[in-house]
């Protein structure tokens, strides 16, 4: 039997009042940048995007944590924690002299022209790796939207500065659970919603339950993505237990682990997905046992499967 997450509580505090509620802002995605966790859910993100934008109608893109937009991996912290060596220079170093599995050539293509041509293995010419906006904005063409909050305030400058003078990027240094509220329903008819919470608080799984909520009630034919961190089962559980409670139909799950349940430390990492383009799940069925591989030591696996089908149970 697997616990209930507790009610979700109400919208959560913006800017300077969340140290006084007791929410912290500690983390830092510059640490992170590149990594297999980024390199998972970069990869699904540009083969949605891809499909939106293989359809003539204009898109819209909420990013409700948005980062910084880029990422120096020549960078002090970066350096230091020296993730994308077990990600994107990993992946770098499989594709070298091969052609890219179907369904990462996009997402390839994305990091290498933010990078001096022929952008390789560390040393190779890899020095930016693109975050969530900058690979949204790669895939958009003139008349789509992306819209960005960013509650770190030095994050958000630095995001602003990134999208100066861009007339088709708004950057908001907002809690992006409220700015689910401000700029849901888009006027355009198609786009995606991405919430991607660093998990830093106990209760963020909550926080994006109620997220996802208070999105698909404002914007039901939105696709969401919401990515997550695997670090324990039981979590994972729950978390799945209380988005199938809200009764949103069409929601897909998609997990990449690289090694088993290992409490406390990163073992892999998942994403929800609600209203995924069509056959997105055959798709990925295919390419991450790819990335599996190449990312990984021989343990683990990958999942791809309907939390909520078409209609879910009545
Ligand atoms: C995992 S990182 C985002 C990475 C980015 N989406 C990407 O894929 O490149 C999470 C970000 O959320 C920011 N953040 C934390 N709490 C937030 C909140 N309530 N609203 C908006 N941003 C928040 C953090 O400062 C951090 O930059």
């Amino acid at each position: 039997m697997v616990p209930a997450y507790k009610e979700p509580r109400p919208a959560p505090v913006a800017g300077s009042k969340r140290k006084a509620a007791g929410l912290t802002m500690n983390y830092r995605h510059i640490y992170h940048a590149g990594n297999f966790a980024d390199v998972v859910k970069h990869a699904v993100l540009v083969l949605i995007l891809e499909r939106l934008a293989a359809r003539p109608a204009p898109f819209f893109v909420f990013d409700s944590h948005a980062g910084l937009g880029r990422y120096d991996l020549t960078s002090a912290p970066a350096v230091r924690t020296g993730e994308s060596a077990g990600g994107i220079v990993r992946v770098l170093a499989a594709v070298a002299g091969h052609r890219p599995p179907p369904g990462l050539a996009g997402y390839l293509a994305a990091v290498a022209a933010l990078n001096d041509p022929g952008t390789g293995p560390a040393g190779g010419g890899l020095r930016w790796y693109p975050g969530s906006p900058r690979l949204a904005r790669a895939l958009m063409r003139p008349g789509d939207r992306l819209v960005l909050a960013e509650a770190h305030p030095e994050d958000a400058a630095v995001l602003r500065r990134e999208f100066a003078d861009d007339a088709q990027v708004a950057v908001h240094h907002q809690d992006g659970y409220l700015g689910l509220k401000a700029h849901l329903p888009p006027r355009e008819r198609r786009g995606l919603v991405l919430i991607d919470p660093p998990y830093e608080d106990g209760d963020e799984a909550a926080r994006l339950v109620a997220g996802l909520a208070i999105g698909h009630r404002r914007w039901a034919t939105g696709i969401y993505a919401l990515w997550y961190p695997i670090k324990e089962q039981a979590w994972v559980w729950r978390l799945h237990e209380a988005v199938i409670a809200l009764g949103i139909p069409r929601v897909l799950a998609v997990e990449l682990t690289l090694s088993p349940e290992d409490r406390g430390r990163l073992g892999g990492c998942g994403l929800l997905l609600v209203n995924p383009p069509w056959q997105l799940d055959l798709m990925l069925a295919e390419l991450l046992p790819w990335l599996q591989r190449e990312l990984g030591t021989g343990a683990g696996g990958v999942r791809v499967a309907w939390l909520v089908p078409e209609t879910p149970p009545g």
